[in-house]
């Protein structure tokens, strides 16, 4: 039956080709920047969890709302495809899409795709128990490395013929961390990895006012803040690094400018750290901020013209009453 539920596509150290040249490149640009995908090693995965269930963090809980409404129509709308979540963490919102494609026995394959193996491991085993019938087949890797591989099988099995369709979805409004020259690019692997006929759905965050947007991103119990801090001890265990957690503390600001989210860490005391295994030094000012995440909100509109660009089609969209997040379906 089933051969391989977990796949992981490159060796831990080697998720990214030149792993760690992103953490050098950052560190040695002026404002320092972090990339963030470095949040997600498991303590990070769990933190943000945690981050989902805080009372001013809602774009968690208000894309499963909207889920709950319309994911029969979803399934409805697709009808029978293999469904493909990219940056999948725990697959709590995608139980709500799963039920709706099992009550209508239109589910053949399941495929979540995340950098953090523990996590990805433990909801594999969690999605195997509760859907007994269903292939469940994880790949640990970054969504590059996801897409790369998922578009090569994409075209052996267009060219067998017969194949059911596919849906790939990214929810959680995960895109916002892309700058717009990211997304486009990202877009067009996207849409390279389906045929025609195929599926994309995307969870994005809206624009909204600022102060609703800070509040979310420092919240009074101060799991954002650890969230933001661990980025640090990951990258001291990952690179025998020496970065003093201690020195630093967490800000997030709206730039009303950019319709971004801008978390930082600011440094408190001047200090060298050293990443051994990238043979990198860097001296931090007292006074300095690393840039460690951007967090875009989109505009309905506009999104959707750039999937347009990139060969995707709405079919259609779906909001909250407050309109505070989206949900777009479109076809290749
Ligand atoms: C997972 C990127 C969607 O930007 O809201 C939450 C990450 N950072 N709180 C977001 C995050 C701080 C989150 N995304």
């Amino acid at each position: 039956m089933r051969t391989k539920s977990l796949t992981i596509i490159a060796e831990h150290h080697q998720y990214f080709k030149n792993d760690g040249d992103d953490v050098i490149q950052g560190l040695k640009q002026t404002p320092k920047n972090l990339p963030p995908k470095y949040f997600y090693d498991d303590r990070g995965s769990e933190l943000f969890e945690q981050i989902c269930e805080l009372p001013e963090y809602y774009p968690t809980r208000t894309e499963a709302w909207i889920l709950s409404q319309f994911a029969d129509e979803i399934a409805q709308i697709t009808d029978k495809c293999e469904l493909i979540e990219l940056g999948s963490g725990s697959s709590t919102k995608t139980l709500l899409l799963l039920d709706a494609y099992q009550n209508k026995s239109s589910l053949c394959r399941y495929v979540p795709v995340d950098v953090s193996g523990g996590i990805l491991k433990a909801s594999v085993l969690k999605l195997q128990k509760k859907y007994p019938g269903l292939s469940v087949e994880g790949l640990v890797g970054t969504y590059e490395q996801a897409l790369a591989m998922l578009a090569s099988t994409a075209s052996q099995s267009s060219t067998l013929g017969g194949t059911p369709s596919r849906m790939i979805f990214f929810l959680g409004s995960s895109m916002g961390n892309f700058t717009p020259q990211d997304s486009e690019y990202f877009l067009q692997q996207v849409s390279q990895t389906l045929n025609p006929g195929d599926y994309f759905l995307l969870g994005i965050d809206l624009q909204k006012p600022k102060d609703i947007l800070e509040a979310a991103y420092n919240d009074n119990q101060g799991v954002t803040a650890a969230f933001n801090l661990n980025m640090l001890s990951h990258l001291n265990w990952r690179f025998q690094g020496n970065f003093d957690l201690d020195s630093f503390t967490h800000q997030a600001i709206y730039n009303q400018a950019d319709a971004q989210i801008e978390m930082y860490l600011h440094c408190q005391k001047s200090h060298w750290v050293s990443l051994e295994a990238l043979d990198l030094k860097v001296f931090l000012e007292a006074g300095e901020s690393i840039l460690t995440e951007i967090s875009r909100k989109f505009d309905l509109e506009n999104i959707q013209k750039e999937l347009e660009v990139q060969g995707m089609k709405t079919i259609k969209t779906w909001t909250d009453s407050k309109e505070w997040f989206g949900l777009i379906l479109c076809q290749a």
